[in-house]
């Protein structure tokens, strides 16, 4: 059975799309068969972190019923499969989000977790992603602005009925200002499942356009991500061995 999980926010730029590579990566590193689909179609970027940004056929195509579901569908040379949106904005017109509901039902069955890049914000495009959703995750940052957007999408997930999995409190820097932990807790009232530092492998992986758990596999963020994984798959984290250049040096690269 396909599981349909969709990484959504509130607020724009917390992580989600950081989010939803590497907990694709690293789940497909566990063995599980994953497609990560980008569901903002008006500013999508999924695909430029993994460096591809133009594709033949991309889920504009498939919205428009000029294409199949399964015509849309890429390899990463990770080997993580992406159905990314068009970065054209000629694109946009015609599209109707409306209908990922269908592309979502063409899907099931061709992975074990299709992991959803929701768009930022409660607009429509937003909430389509709720829709196909079996699961949510919320990401956030450890700030007022964004745990008050976050609560937003919160009662959300509550109208609609979709389970929410939890939590994931990104860029965490451990300082004074930042909200602390129990306070986005009882913000929210659903738990907290990851807790991902700010961490410059992140940016520079981007960069890179490979994914943190694939470029840094050992750096402190792609550490969190692969536990997010553990828990998402219900499976036990297995501490990741780098090499002894990486672990005498990791935090210089
Ligand atoms: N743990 C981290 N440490 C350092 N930088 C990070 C971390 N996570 C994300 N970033 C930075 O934050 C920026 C935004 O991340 P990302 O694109 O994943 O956010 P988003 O929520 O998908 O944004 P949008 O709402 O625009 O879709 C990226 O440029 C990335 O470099
Ligand atoms: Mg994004």
């Amino acid at each position: 059975m396909t599981r349909v999980l969709t990484v959504i926010s509130g607020k724009g730029g917390v992580g989600k799309t950081t989010t939803v590579t590497n907990l694709g990566l690293a789940l497909m590193k566990q063995g599980k068969s994953v497609i990560i689909l980008d569901a903002n179609v008006t500013t999508p970027n999924l695909s430029l972190h993994l460096g591809i940004p133009f594709y033949p056929v991309t889920l504009h195509d498939v919205l428009k019923g000029k294409a199949d579901a399964s015509e849309a569908i890429y390899e990463h040379s990770s080997g993580l499969r992406i159905i990314p949106a068009s970065l054209k904005t000629d694109d946009l017109a015609e599209t109707s989000i409306e209908k990922l509901n269908k592309v979502l039902m063409n899907l099931l069955g061709r992975a074990d977790i299709i992991i959803v890049d929701a768009a930022a914000g409660l607009g429509k495009e937003a909430l389509a992603a709720v829709n196909v959703a079996d699961e949510l995750v919320i990401v956030t940052n450890p700030e007022l602005p964004a745990v008050t957007d976050a609560l937003k999408t919160v009662k959300v997930a509550e109208q609609f009925g979709t389970k929410v999995l939890g939590v994931v409190v990104n860029r965490m820097r451990g300082l004074k200002h930042e909200l602390p932990l129990d306070d986005i807790q009882s913000m929210l009232e659903i738990p907290i499942i990851s807790v991902i530092p700010e961490d410059i492998a992140v940016p520079r992986s981007i960069s890179e356009k490979i994914p943190v758990v694939h470029h840094r596999p050992t750096s402190k963020s792609a550490r969190e991500f692969r536990k997010l994984a553990a828990t998402i798959s219900g499976t036990e984290f297995v501490e990741k061995q780098g090499s002894l250049i990486e672990r005498l040096f990791g935090w210089m690269i």
